[in-house]
């Protein structure tokens, strides 16, 4: 139904977009949804947006959204906008952080159980009908370091406390503890917590000053028992560099939900080592996203239309 004088016109650039549709609709009669999930719509309406909604900031028509103010990202991460984030400085961004920590530690802790445990060698032997015991320690003598104790960071190291692990991590502000670790580290500070690890977990954004932050010397400080799980995004890390050090064995393996290129290409090594554990970023992803998303989006909108600060603000300077 065309809304007659809307107050707020949002562009909705994503797979979802119908649906976010209905659901602004149902509830905000004021305000005008426009699906645009792919670039011939995009083009058609940016130029109308006061609001858009989508994962990535679609760069590529930034010149034409002559209005917008507003881009609530649908996701946790804004790295798309780090090309033209010295020009935002009028648009208000926000995220969609607060509703991937609980899955993504599910995620983790699933990886730490079989990287450590080497499940992908059960399930072979097991295809072959092979017997072959192997015992590992608990979990509750090992490690873990998170690399970024953002809200992701910081659920996952409870989590990995409560399985009584010893939990490390780094962050920006040191200044405040956070619940359940036990190791504090400054971001500067990383040579001194990678070796201290059994896991090391990526789970800070890609920024400027984070892309490329482990490379092969970073990989040279983890220890050649240890493990990368890497939640993140893919260009943290070297990847080439990544494959060396497990081909080489300077660490023991990894689980990699996030890639410098993605979909994983098909002649990547990355498919088919042994040591490694490959999904298709998933892991932030928990079922009814778009109803979680909604949540933090409508509350947005009835603060943008009564003039009010909005929530899951993002510092792009700080890139998070
Ligand atoms: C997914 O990767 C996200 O940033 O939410």
């Amino acid at each position: 139904m065309a809304v007659e004088s809307p107050e707020l016109t949002i562009v909705l650039n994503h797979p979802a977009a119908e649906s976010y549709a209905r659901l602004i609709e149902e509830r905000f009669p004021q305000v005008r949804p426009i699906v645009a999930p792919d670039s011939n719509g995009l083009e058609r309406y940016i130029g109308e947006a006061d609001a858009l909604l989508a994962f990535r900031f679609p760069v590529e028509v930034f010149d034409k959204a002559k209005k917008l103010r507003w881009f609530q990202c649908t996701g946790a991460g804004v790295d798309s906008m780090f090309p033209i984030r010295d020009r935002v400085g009028h648009i208000t961004v926000t995220n969609a952080r607060g509703i991937h920590g609980d899955i993504i530690a599910d995620f983790v802790m699933a990886g730490v159980t079989m990287l450590h445990w080497d499940f992908r060698r059960f399930l072979r032997e097991q295809a072959n009908r092979e017997w072959n015991p192997r015992y590992v320690a608990p979990l509750a003598d090992k490690t873990l370091g998170v690399v970024g104790l953002g809200s992701i960071g910081a659920t996952i190291a409870r989590r990995a406390k409560s399985a009584g692990m010893t939990v490390v991590g780094s962050k920006r502000d040191i200044s405040v503890p956070v619940d359940g670790v036990d190791g504090l580290f400054a971001s500067d500070a990383l040579e001194d917590l990678l070796p201290l690890c059994d896991f090391v977990v990526l789970a800070l954004p890609a920024t400027p000053e984070t892309v490329g932050l482990i490379g092969a010397a970073e990989l040279a400080r983890m220890r050649p028992d240890a493990f990368l799980i890497n939640i993140a995004r893919g260009n943290v890390v070297v990847e080439d560099e990544l494959v060396k050090a497990l081909q080489t064995g300077a660490i023991a393996g990894a689980m990699l939900d996030v890639f410098e290129r993605e979909p994983l290409p098909k002649e990547s090594p990355l498919w088919d080592m042994p040591n490694v554990i490959a999904t298709p970023h998933v892991a932030g992803s928990p079922t009814n996203y778009t109803e979680r998303v909604f949540s933090i989006f409508a509350d947005n909108i009835e603060r943008f239309l009564k003039g009010q600060a909005l929530k899951n603000v993002v510092d792009l300077g700080r890139g998070y």
